[in-house]
């Protein structure tokens, strides 16, 4: 395999890399951010690179449906739903999230591309999507599956074509070796970022900030997954390195899952909320705002140094803000916003 030619192409790239100013001057350190979320197709995230590899791969097999798994409101379902629509693949999730009462957010967009959702929550994962798999088998599908968050060997790929994209950014602008902070969920993001940084000696510190609560430790998976990507790929590019790196080597910082996945956090939100009125740009409470909200508070403790460069990768999501337990709060929150001559 050779990176790059194995995909399909259908983003617009580079992705900007942009300083923001406002912040910058607030927070008192150099701050930039990858916008990743300005990918083009379903509103856009990073998930989109990875599918740029799996959409490749599900057209060499001759599929017809792409189906896919997370969590009700998955950013990665709907994305796989959109290039589907896009490539003439009919799409589907499944989740073993109850129904959340409403067709919001990320699963109002899955039914505009056509996509179906099965709610599964009586069952294990793996055997919900044996039996959504099996359903959509009988009725003459051929299903190509891609795993949570589109994270195995394959989907890294886009991730590590992004290091690259973006060293080269950093390079053009002079920006010597800047801390890049991305967010850590099923980890591929991460990992396809840190096997480039490694693999071609990229110019940038790199820390993913985990959104997720585990049983062990993110760093232990991804060690797992970093094995994986190295055997898989070990032949078929010019290796520089030479052991994969252990889980202590991973720096992933685990210090703003405050609990939950995807739960509604103030902290975050006010987080959002600073992005939006310093640049008029949308984080989203479950990814985003988690990790910017804890490189305000890496700033805010000295372990992000002053006038420092720091990069932020926006991995897109902003739909999540319009799921029901975020909105209530946040509709709370603005009301005095809302200038009416009654009371609402
Ligand atoms: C908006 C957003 N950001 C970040 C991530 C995390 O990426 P990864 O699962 O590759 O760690 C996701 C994953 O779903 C996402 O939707």
């Amino acid at each position: 395999m050779t990176f790059g030619k194995d995909k399909i192409s259908f983003l617009q790239l580079p992705t900007p890399l942009e300083r923001l100013d406002n912040l910058s001057k607030e927070l008192g350190v150099n701050f930039y951010l990858k916008r990743d979320d300005m990918t083009s197709i379903g509103g856009g995230g990073n998930k989109l690179r990875k599918l740029e590899y799996f959409v490749a791969e599900a057209q060499r097999q001759n599929a017809t449906t792409l189906l896919t798994v997370g969590g009700a409101q998955t950013n990665h379902g709907r994305l796989t739903a959109a290039v589907a629509a896009k490539y003439g693949f009919k799409s589907a999730i499944v989740t073993t999230d109850d129904y959340p009462g409403e067709t919001s957010a990320n699963l109002l967009l899955d039914g505009f591309l056509g996509c179906s959702v099965y709610f599964k929550p009586m069952f294990k994962l793996s055997e919900a999507v044996e039996i959504v798999k099996n359903e959509l088998e009988s009725a003459g599908e051929k299903v190509y599956f891609i795993p949570l968050g589109g994270s195995d060997a394959l989907g890294a790929l886009g991730y590590y074509d992004c290091g690259i994209e973006l060293a080269e950014q950093l390079r053009a602008i002079g920006l010597m070796r800047p801390h890049v902070f991305v967010t850590a969920g099923s980890l591929g993001t991460y990992l396809g970022l840190e096997f480039a940084r490694l693999n071609r000696r990229l110019s940038f510190d790199l820390t993913g900030i985990s959104v997720l609560p585990r049983h062990r430790t993110a760093a232990e998976y991804a060690e797992k997954l970093f094995g994986e990507i190295y055997k898989t790929y070990m032949g078929t590019l010019g290796f520089n390195i030479d052991v994969p790196p252990r889980a202590s080597q991973m720096e992933i910082n685990e210090n703003y899952i405050f609990g939950a996945y995807n739960n509604a956090v103030h902290e975050v939100r006010e987080a959002i909320y600073l992005m939006a009125r310093k640049e008029g740009i949308f984080l989203d409470p479950c990814y985003t705002g988690k990790t910017f909200y804890g490189i305000l508070d890496m700033i805010n403790r000295g372990e992000i140094e002053k006038n420092s460069d720091v990069v932020m990768i926006h991995t897109g999501g902003f739909p999540g803000n319009y799921a029901a337990h975020h909105r209530i709060e946040m509709e709370n929150e603005l009301r005095e916003f809302m200038k009416t001559d009654s009371a609402i």
